[in-house]
């Protein structure tokens, strides 16, 4: 099992997805890959996101396959009997902490304030989700935590484009970013994989030549 900072650090754009149909889940899979992709995030946000990670967990290899939206503690064990690689929430709370420490899959929290951040300190998490990034406070938020939690790293997602993600990767408390443009929802019903393969080879070669 990797750790959660071997995870986060597998590339500098983690593609958040909704699945609409777990048919898609392996063509999405291989088009990202072949633009260089390594991780991917599946919401539970549709009926087909646990037979997508079902699927990509036992027939993709080549990719690390996370569930996010997670957002109570029986969620835990529903994906982890589907696979996922690892489990994000987009918020914390006591239970879901507690649930994500006995889970014994990666578990990435997600906070958006100072005094989530505690709570996800007092219960042993480094590796957060900051969500929802821009409505949150953007770079100069992730700025101030830096500033009082030295020992914390993130991943920002919520608003994340091509346009603002090179000001995040430049933060140092920043490991990757995660988002949805990377892969536009009508890209995927119209099963353009070839596009989708484009488009994250253009976002990829952005945050490789922008971040120092
Ligand atoms: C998430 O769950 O991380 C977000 O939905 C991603 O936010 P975005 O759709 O604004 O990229």
């Amino acid at each position: 099992m990797q750790s959660v900072k071997d995870i986060l650090s597998l590339g500098p754009i983690i593609p958040v997805i909704t699945l609409e149909k777990a048919e898609d889940a392996l063509p999405l899979a291989d088009a990202l890959a072949a633009g260089g992709i390594k991780t991917m995030e599946i919401t539970l946000r549709t009926p087909a996101a646990l037979d997508g990670i079902r699927l990509l967990t036992a027939e993709r290899k080549n990719m690390v396959v996370g569930a996010g939206t997670i957002t109570s503690a029986d969620g835990f064990d529903k994906v982890k009997q589907a696979g996922a690689q690892f489990i994000i929430s987009p918020g914390v709370t006591e239970s879901l902490l507690s649930a994500g420490k006995q889970c014994g899959v990666p578990y990435i929290p997600g906070i958006a304030t100072t005094s989530e951040a505690l709570l996800a300190i007092q219960h042993g998490f480094e590796f957060l989700k900051f969500f929802p990034a821009e409505l949150a406070g953007g770079v100069g938020m992730l700025k101030n935590f830096s500033a009082l939690f030295s020992q914390l790293k993130f991943c920002p997602t919520g608003g994340i484009t091509q346009a603002n993600m090179e000001d995040y990767l430049g933060l140092s408390n920043v490991l990757c970013i995660g988002g949805s443009w990377i892969v536009p929802a009508k890209l995927i019903k119209e099963k353009q994989w070839e596009e989708v393969t484009r488009l994250v080879k253009e976002s990829l070669g952005m945050a490789g030549t922008k971040v120092a």
